[in-house]
């Protein structure tokens, strides 16, 4: 989930509340089912009663997004089920009224009411996910506009989890499993940065484990509706995406945003790199590498505070890995890993004595060794 906020008055945050972007140290993912806004469907914690965007009264998640279930899209896709949420778009799964199979139906939150700018970001995830054709990218099935329901775009159903919710489900991730997330999602990023488009929202809610019919799984990176184009496509003679908006919006994820996305500055593949570093950090220790009361503060800390060491929550993790992860943290992209490719091979190369380290862990704790990836409950 995004949010801009706006930088020439930067205590004033433009579209979507604190409370649904911000994961602290000590996050709290469990407990009460978390309100939701009937108009923008932006969720809060229990307790709040009113939408702080448009002031609109809470409602149960049952009472709000559920209206579309049954009800057909174009006249050919029948959604059958909400799987995934996010601040610009419901994902339904989905079936054809011709076509066997399943799919997974992204619709624009708001609607036939979409703002220009929503507009502009869904046009711009679809020509986007065009030009990166990768095994750990999702491709785009079909797009278009339904009279009653607006925006949509249709994509293969994936199976298993987001890595948020793997995360709250069971907490950090044993090391073999971390370490295919590490390949996959550095695959589809050196895929992204070589057709020139850099992500801009790297976060555990837009990285999926995906469950294959075989039981094998699959890392999928999702969610391209923030990524900017650096130059255009070759023969493509039209303006790159920084020439088509202004300077003035900081957009991306305040827990996840690299020092360079809070100061408006020129972002590249680096700046995707320094988010997955937050998302190691996190997926190592269970805890994000920077806590605040506020969407600004935490910006502030990704700015100016050095992070903690990963180790102190997490007993097993080798000297040379935790290297790797505050190395993508460090504040000036030319001190992080250059490539995606980079981090892929220097993290391969401290793989052997990171496994050795952590099974001698995991015998410690217990006398079942967990060899397998996990997956969740069906
Ligand atoms: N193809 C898919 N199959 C299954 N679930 C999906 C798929 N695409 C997205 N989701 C789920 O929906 C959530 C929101 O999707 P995303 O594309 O990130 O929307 P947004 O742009 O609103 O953030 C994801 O975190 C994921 O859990
Ligand atoms: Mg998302």
């Amino acid at each position: 989930m995004a949010m801009a906020v706006n930088a020439q008055s930067p205590g004033k945050l433009d579209l979507w509340p604190t409370y649904v972007t911000l994961r602290g140290r000590r996050p709290a993912r469990f407990g009460r089912p978390m309100p939701v806004c009937p108009l923008c469907e932006a969720s809060y914690p229990a307790g709040v009663r009113f939408c702080g965007v448009d002031g609109q009264a809470l409602g149960k998640i049952s009472e709000t997004i559920d209206k579309l279930i049954g009800s057909r899209l174009g006249d050919a896709y029948e959604l059958t089920v909400q799987v995934g949420r996010g601040a610009f778009g419901a994902v339904y799964a989905a079936r054809h009224v011709q076509t066997p199979g399943e799919f997974a139906v992204k619709l624009l939150r708001s609607g036939t009411q979409a703002a220009p700018e929503q507009v502009a970001r869904f046009r711009r995830e679809v020509s986007i996910l065009a030009k990166v054709i990768s095994p750990h990218v999702v491709p785009i099935v079909q797009y278009g506009h339904d009279a009653g329901k607006g925006y949509y775009l249709v994509m293969p159903l994936l199976s298993g989890e987001n890595l948020a919710e793997r995360l709250a489900r069971k907490g950090p991730l044993p090391l073999p499993e971390l370490s295919k997330m590490v390949d996959h999602v550095t695959a589809a990023l050196q895929c992204a940065h070589q057709a020139g488009v850099i992500h801009r929202d790297i976060k555990p809610e837009n990285i999926y484990l995906h469950t294959s019919d075989d039981g094998q799984i699959t890392v999928k990176l999702l969610d391209f509706g923030l990524a900017k184009l650096l130059r255009p496509p070759q023969g493509d003679q039209g303006p790159s995406e920084d020439l088509q908006t202004g300077p003035t919006q900081v957009l991306g994820s305040p827990s996840t945003m690299s020092p360079e996305q809070v100061l408006s500055q020129p972002v590249d593949a680096r700046s995707d790199l320094y988010s997955f570093g937050v998302v190691l950090f996190e997926a190592l220790t269970g805890q994000l590498p920077f806590d605040a009361e506020s969407a600004v503060q935490l910006m502030r800390k990704q700015v100016y505070d050095p992070p903690p060491r990963p180790s102190e929550d997490c007993p097993w993790l080798s000297e040379d890995l935790e290297k790797i992860v505050l190395d993508l943290l460090a504040k000036r992209p030319s001190l992080r890993p250059q490539s995606a490719e980079e981090l892929r091979q220097t993290w391969q190369a401290a793989l052997p004595m990171g496994l050795e380290k952590w099974r001698r862990h995991q015998l410690h704790r217990s006398p079942t060794v967990v060899t397998g990836l996990d997956k969740p409950p069906k």
